[in-house]
C-alpha cells in the first residue's frame, strides 16, 4: 500500500497528461483577460473594506502587497507547471506527476474546498452590493434576510438565491464563453475606473493617519487575528482564480508560450489595480468607516456621489456574477477530472444526455454551496478559502523543486531562474501566511483534510485508474 498511494501519472511527449480533444482558440491576451476575470472580485470590492476596519488600518495596502508578491512566487511556480505537465486539472494534475497519489488527492480535495467555498464567499459579496443597489430604490430587504445567523441574522438570502440561479444557468448549458467573459472583464474595469477618477480628486491625506493602527500581527484572546500581516492573509483573497488560467492549458492556442504568460501578466495587472484601489478607498473616508458589505459604494455615498454609487454597485453585481460563473465550473471541472481518475465516484461525471452537462455534480454542489453562502459569513469563508489555496501554493511550489530533481530531462519551456530560489521564496510567503490565518480556520481546514483522508482510505485509493 505504502507504494500504491505514491503511484503517478506519467506525462505524455507532448508535455500533457492527456489530451481532451478540446478546440485551442484562446490567445495569451485571452487567456490574460480570463485570469482578470476571474480574478478581481469580492476580495477587492468587498475584503478591503473588511481588513481596512479590522485589521490593518490604511496600510491594507502594505497587506495587498505581502499578498501579491507571495502570489507571484506561486504564479511562477504555476507557470512552469502547467507549461511543463499541462492538463485541465490544475494544481491536482501537477501533483499527480510530481508526488503521486495520495498528494495528488489531498491537493484535489483541498481545490474543491478552494473553488467552492469561494463561490459561497463571493456570492456574499454580490449579496452585500445586490442590497446596496436594493436600498437605493428603498427596497431593501430585512436584517434578518441579508445577514448569516453569526452576524445576527436568519440567512443571507440573496447569497443563497444567486448560487440557485447560477445552478440553472449551468445546468441548461450557459457555459462562461470567452466573449461574455471580455465583456464582464470591461465593466468591471470600468467601474474600477469611475471610482479611480472620483476618489483621486477627493483623498484626505489625514485619513492615513494612523497608517498602521493594529501594528504587523496580533492574536486575540478569541482566537481571532489583527495587523497587517492578518490582512494580508485576509486580502489575500482578492488574488484567489489566477491559478484558473491553468485550467484552460488545453484551450490555448500555444500552451507552452501562452499560459505562463497568462498567470503571469493577469496577476501583475490586478496587484497594481489593488494596491490603487486600497490606497484611494483608505484615503477618501476614516478606515473605521469601511467595515460594511458593499464599502467601495458606501464610501462613494459618504463623499455625496450617489450616481457612482449606484453605478458602481451595478458594475460590481455584473461583474461577481461572472467571477461566481468561471468558479463553479472549475469546480465541476476538477469533479470531472478526478472522478475520470476515479477517486471520485463515476455516479458524478455522468454527463445528462438531454442537457448534455453533468447535471449531478452541478445540483449537489449548487445545494451545498447555497446552503453555506446563505449560513457563514464573508470573512469566515474567505479565510476558509485562503488556507486552502495557500495550502496547494505550498505544495505547487515545491512539485516544481521536486520535478526538478526527479524529471530533470522534461521539457521545460518556462523555467523558473535561479532555482530553486523563487518556489523555496514561495513556499516560506505562501506558508507564512496561513500562519496568520486564526485558529478557527486552521480547525476547520483540519477537519477537511481529515474527511479528505477517511474518503481517499476508504474509496478512492481502490477505485483509482492506476489500480489497472
Ligand atoms: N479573487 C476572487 C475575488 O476576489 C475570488 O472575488
Amino acid at each position: 500500500m505504502a507504494l500504491s498511494i505514491f503511484r503517478t501519472k506519467p506525462i505524455a511527449a507532448d508535455g500533457t497528461t492527456e489530451s481532451s480533444g478540446l478546440k485551442k482558440c484562446l490567445s495569451a491576451f485571452d487567456l490574460t483577460l480570463l485570469g482578470i476575470g476571474a480574478i478581481i472580485g469580492t476580495g477587492i470590492f468587498v475584503l478591503t473594506g473588511i481588513a481596512a476596519a479590522n485589521q490593518a488600518g490604511p496600510a491594507v495596502v502594505l497587506s495587498f502587497v505581502i499578498s501579491g508578491v507571495s502570489c507571484a512566487f506561486a504564479a511562477l511556480a504555476y507557470a512552469e507547471m502547467a507549461a511543463a505537465v499541462g492538463g485541465c486539472g490544475s494544481a491536482y494534475g501537477y501533483s499527480y506527476v510530481a508526488f503521486g497519489e495520495i498528494v495528488a488527492w489531498m491537493i484535489g480535495w483541498i481545490l474543491l474546498l478552494e473553488y467552492s467555498v469561494s463561490v459561497a464567499a463571493v456570492a456574499n459579496g454580490w449579496s452585500g452590493y445586490f442590497n446596496n443597489a436594493l436600498s437605493a430604490m428603498d427596497m431593501a430587504l430585512p436584517d434578518a434576510l441579508t445577514h448569516s445567523p453569526q452576524l445576527g441574522g436568519i440567512i443571507n438570502l440573496p447569497a443563497t438565491a444567486i448560487i440557485l440561479i447560477l445552478m440553472g444557468m449551468l445546468i441548461i448549458g450557459v457555459k462562461q464563453s470567452a466573449q461574455l467573459n471580455t465583456g464582464m472583464v470591461f465593466i468591471k474595469l470600468l467601474t474600477i475606473t469611475v471610482f479611480v477618477s472620483i476618489a483621486a480628486f477627493n483623498v484626505h491625506p489625514e485619513n492615513w493617519h494612523p497608517f498602521m493602527p493594529y501594528g504587523w500581527f496580533n492574536t486575540l484572546p478569541d482566537g481571532k487575528t489583527t495587523g497587517v500581516l492578518a490582512g494580508a492573509s485576509l486580502v489575500f483573497f482578492a488574488y484567489v482564480g489566477f491559478d484558473a488560467v491553468s485550467t484552460a492549458v488545453e484551450e490555448a492556442k500555444d500552451p507552452q508560450r501562452d499560459v505562463p504568460i497568462g498567470i503571469i501578466a493577469s496577476l501583475a495587472f490586478c496587484t497594481i489595480i489593488y494596491i490603487i484601489v486600497a490606497g484611494l478607498l483608505t484615503g477618501i473616508v476614516p478606515y473605521t468607516q469601511l467595515g460594511v458589505s458593499s464599502p467601495v459604494a458606501h464610501a462613494l455615498k459618504l463623499l455625496g456621489y450617489n450616481w457612482a454609487s449606484a453605478l458602481v454597485s451595478t458594475g460590481v453585481i455584473a461583474g461577481l456574477t461572472t467571477v461566481m460563473l468561471v468558479l463553479y465550473y472549475g469546480l465541476t471541472r476538477i469533479i470531472l477530472a478526478m472522478s475520470r481518475d476515479g477517486l471520485l465516484s463515476p455516479f458524478l461525471s455522468k454527463v445528462n444526455p438531454q442537457t448534455q452537462t453533468p447535471v449531478r455534480v452541478i445540483v449537489i454542489t449548487g445545494i451545498i454551496m447555497a446552503l453555506a453562502a446563505g449560513m457563514f459569513p464573508l470573512g469566515a469563508l474567505a479565510e476558509l478559502v485562503n488556507i486552502g489555496t495557500l495550502a496547494a501554493f505550498v505544495l505547487v511550489c515545491f512539485g516544481v523543486i521536486v520535478l526538478r530533481i526527479r524529471q530533470p530531462q522534461l521539457h521545460r519551456p518556462f523555467k523558473n531562474p535561479l532555482n530553486p530560489l523563487f518556489p523555496l521564496l514561495g513556499m516560506i510567503s505562501c506558508g507564512g501566511l496561513m500562519s496568520f490565518l486564526p485558529h478557527a480556520t486552521w480547525l476547520r481546514f483540519l477537519v477537511w483534510l481529515t474527511i479528505g483522508l477517511i474518503v481517499y482510505f476508504s474509496y478512492s485509493i481502490r477505485h483509482s485508474k492506476l489500480v489497472k
